[in-house]
């Protein structure tokens, strides 16, 4: 069986623990885009275990994880967190598998994001600063590196030079101090020594398990409304982030998948600039904030949030054939008298559909909303859904209705243990 979890809205739904409860049985959990930009935060017995780039599915005794062809590595991440897992007893040897296709992000993407931000003043895009951005550019122009590169260390450090060289001309041009090769090699050196048994030919890997009928888990980062092409460009990531991006970032073939799980949390909430038509403010953006420790899982930023956008979730259902959804965080609305879910957009009187709107419509919009009575209980402990509260399981209930995919799991806590499965 092959599944994949995507988010369906801007990123942080809540994807991490979803794939680590389906990761338990899973032969292969698989990153295939994006890079440190992604934070995944699962939490067992109380103790919160925040991913960047190791698929979360290292925590789960059977899956061999695997960084699929179209992931970015920064090294100093990935050295990090192989350091954390060994730490805990994890044979990383036997468990990780990299694939030589994977591009680096090297420190001249990094410094090249941060002055870009800066350059573009107020406009800026509020990117992660994590060298996204000019690392996939560099990919796409052919002057990337990648773990190929790097496990030919001469041939590594001619193009690292040479790229260097020319990157430190744009940097000069920004005012920022260019960077010294000389100063990064150690750290290169070390990831080439680490990564190297860990170093293998996926797309053989993955022909195998679908020849054998194993289960493959493709754990998907960020949101569809964060894809390069169908997000709200220029507010967005620099990968695919929908169904079409497992193809083009695993080789997995989009056809062979079974079930598109969409992660819909049962709000909104975004980091970083860009339109928000149902943006909240004040009391009730603080509240849910807090309840919901919306800070970013990468950047600490503190992340803005909304009500439910039904019109984005849908195009983000349609967009990458989601046959299965996870509503997420549903207790963080315990609590609140009046719960809004957007249903429609109109822009000068008229409905507009989310797939018309370019980020200057959706600035202008009005979101049309359908009002539901709140709930008090604690629902963090309840087991089935029948036991939820009234209210809560006609807002559940409404949200399967409008998107037209079963909810198959509501998620009531950030415990591993806490899902209900309908
Ligand atoms: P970049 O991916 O760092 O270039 O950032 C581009 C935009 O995507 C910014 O608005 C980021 O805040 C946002 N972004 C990237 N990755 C994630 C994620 O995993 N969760 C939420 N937002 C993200």
């Amino acid at each position: 069986m092959i599944q994949l979890v995507i988010g369906s809205q801007w990123g942080d739904e809540g994807k991490g623990k979803i794939v680590d409860i389906m990761a338990e049985k899973a032969d292969l959990v698989v990153r295939f885009h994006g890079g440190n930009n992604a934070g995944h935060t699962v939490v067992i017995n109380g103790k919160k275990f925040p991913f960047h780039l190791i698929p979360s599915g290292i925590l789960q005794k059977k899956p061999t994880v695997v960084i699929a062809d179209g992931t970015v590595i920064d090294p100093d991440v990935l050295l990090e967190e192989m350091d954390i897992f060994e730490k805990m007893g994890i044979n990383l040897k036997k468990k990780l598998v990299i694939s030589p296709r994977c591009h680096l992000i090297m420190p001249y993407h990094k410094e090249l994001d941060q002055a870009y931000e800066n350059a573009r003043g107020k406009n800026k895009l509020g990117t992660t600063k994590r060298g996204i951005g000019p690392v996939y550019a560099d990919k796409v122009s052919y002057n990337g590196i990648r773990i190929y590169e790097l496990l030919d260390w001469p041939l590594f450090v001619e193009k690292f030079k040479f790229q260097a060289e020319i990157k430190n001309k744009i940097l000069v041009a920004f005012g920022v101090i260019p960077i010294k090769v000389e100063t990064y090699l150690p750290v290169f050196k070390k990831l080439a020594e680490r990564v190297r048994p860990m170093v293998r030919d996926t797309f053989a890997i993955f022909q195998k398990a679908i020849k054998q009928k194993k289960y493959i888990l493709l754990e998907g980062a960020h949101g569809v409304m964060l894809d390069n092409s169908f997000g709200l460009y220029p507010y967005v990531t620099a990968s695919n982030v929908i169904e079409g991006g497992v193809n083009i970032g695993s080789g997995v073939p989009s056809k062979k998948i079974d079930e598109v799980w969409g992660i819909v949390k049962a709000y909104t909430s975004r980091v970083g600039g860009g339109p928000l038509p149902t943006e909240l403010f004040e009391k009730t953006a603080d509240d849910i904030r807090e309840r919901g420790y919306e800070y970013g899982t990468t950047t600490g930023r503190p992340r803005r949030v909304g009500w439910l956008d039904l019109p984005a979730v849908k195009f983000a259902c349609l967009l990458s054939s989601i046959n299965r959804i996870a509503i997420t965080k549903i207790d963080i609305l315990s609590g609140l008298s009046q719960i809004k879910v957007c249903v429609d957009y109109k822009l000068d009187g008229k409905k507009i559909e989310f797939s018309q709107c370019g980020y200057l419509e959706l600035k202008k919009l009005e979101p049309v909303y359908k009002n539901f009575d709140g709930w008090k209980e604690d629902i963090s402990k309840i087991k089935s859904f029948k036991k939820l509260p009234v209210n809560c399981q006609k807002y559940i209930k409404f949200v399967e209705k409008y998107l037209e995919v079963k909810i198959k799991i509501v998620s009531v806590s950030p415990e591993r243990k806490a899902s209900i499965f309908v």
